[in-house]
């Protein structure tokens, strides 16, 4: 399968400090959903932004096969920012992001400001700009962590649909069993890679580095 994106031996510090990712080696084929697992502060974010362009590693490389799409962990917005989705995804994304929108059955929101939205209404909002420059690689930061069941559903079928239709989709999140049932493969990081593979075989590394009070289903 063709590969979209490789990184190698990504190495991170921050200010000078300790590592915060080592030697942190990972490659995406087109249409994989490809998950990453690991504690608060295991260095999920830091290789997101890293593999996005948004910050450089201090060491190693990443190199993309056309366009990287990215949904960030969080995102502040002054409380008195006027745009409204609608405004914002017609400066930002274009017909595909309402497309997207329409998809997730989110049309109803068109006409919010963006300020008011619920924290899942806003992730939605930034996956439909993320996919409206058509990326080949879509990184998403927890995805998930603020969507209620319903969303959440949606959001997968729709991710699945996605890579099924050739998207790479890499998604960090801390909803364990949703990416151990849902990636093609996954990585369990701990600032190093513990594991690397296929979910099923994920178990004793996830284990290992969450402790001992995780079920795996
Ligand atoms: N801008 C920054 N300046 C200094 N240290 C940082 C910065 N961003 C992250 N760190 C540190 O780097 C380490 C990894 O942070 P990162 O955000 O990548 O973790 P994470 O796995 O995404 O955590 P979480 O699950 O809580 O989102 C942490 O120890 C964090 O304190
Ligand atoms: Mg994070």
């Amino acid at each position: 399968m063709e590969k979209v994106l490789r990184a190698e031996k990504l190495t991170h510090t921050y200010s000078g400090g300790d590592p915060v990712i080592e030697d942190v080696s990972l490659s995406l084929s087109r249409g994989e959903l490809y998950g990453v697992v690991g504690p608060n502060g295991s260095g999920k974010t830091t290789l997101l932004k890293i593999l996005g362009g948004i910050i450089k590693p201090l060491k190693g490389h990443v190199e993309i096969r056309g366009k990287v799409g990215y949904v960030p962990q969080q995102i502040f917005v002054e409380e008195h920012f006027p745009a409204t989705v609608k405004e914002l995804i017609t400066a930002v994304g274009g017909r595909a992001s309402y497309d997207v929108l329409a998809q997730l059955h989110l049309h109803t929101i068109w006409d919010k400001r963006f300020v008011d939205l619920s924290g899942g209404q806003k992730k939605i909002v930034l996956i439909g700009m993320a996919l409206s420059i058509k990326p080949s690689v879509l990184l998403l930061d927890e995805p998930t962590a603020e969507l209620d069941v319903h969303f959440r559903k949606h959001i997968l079928v729709f991710l699945k649909e996605l890579s099924r239709q050739g998207t790479a989709v890499l998604m960090v999140s801390h909803d364990i069993n949703f990416i151990l049932t849902n990636a093609d493969r996954v990585m369990v990081l701990c600032r190093k890679v513990e594991f690397e593979g296929s979910p099923t075989k994920a178990g004793e590394a996830v284990k290992r580095v969450f402790g001992m009070g995780v079920t795996v289903e």
